[in-house]
């Protein structure tokens, strides 16, 4: 998007060379969080981190077909002995209750022709 992001300029932003959304959508993308806006109606910043930390915020967990409970976000699994483990990515939580791994799915669901929506 060098119409708006040029580092061989001066200023390096120009806002008056894309959309609106283009921007932000861009600003978005930026993988180290260095790029931020904010809207001038309410003034409100918004960083790339922000929108990063409630998106994580969020947790996603999707009951698979026939298999595993899926979170789909960093998190802790409390054992029930007690021990604490950050789990980082999807984990996946075994349903049919085979695993040799338990709490984790091991993929013994499949042969053991577990059936669950
Ligand atoms: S759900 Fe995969 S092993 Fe139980």
């Amino acid at each position: 998007m060098r119409e708006v992001f040029d580092p061989a300029k001066k200023p390096w932003v120009n806002i008056e060379g894309a959309s609106t959304d283009a921007i932000i959508e861009q600003v978005r993308k930026c993988p180290s969080g260095a790029l931020s806006y904010f809207m001038n109606a309410d003034g409100e910043h918004v960083t790339e981190k922000d929108i990063q930390s409630e998106a994580a915020s969020i947790m996603n967990i999707q009951i698979k077909p026939n298999g595993p409970i899926l979170i789909t976000t960093d998190c802790e699994i409390t054992h029930s002995d007690g021990r604490k483990e950050i789990k980082q990515g999807t984990t996946a939580l075994c349903r049919c209750g085979q695993s040799a791994n338990k709490p984790y799915c091991d993929g013994t669901h499949r042969k053991v022709g577990f059936e669950a929506e």
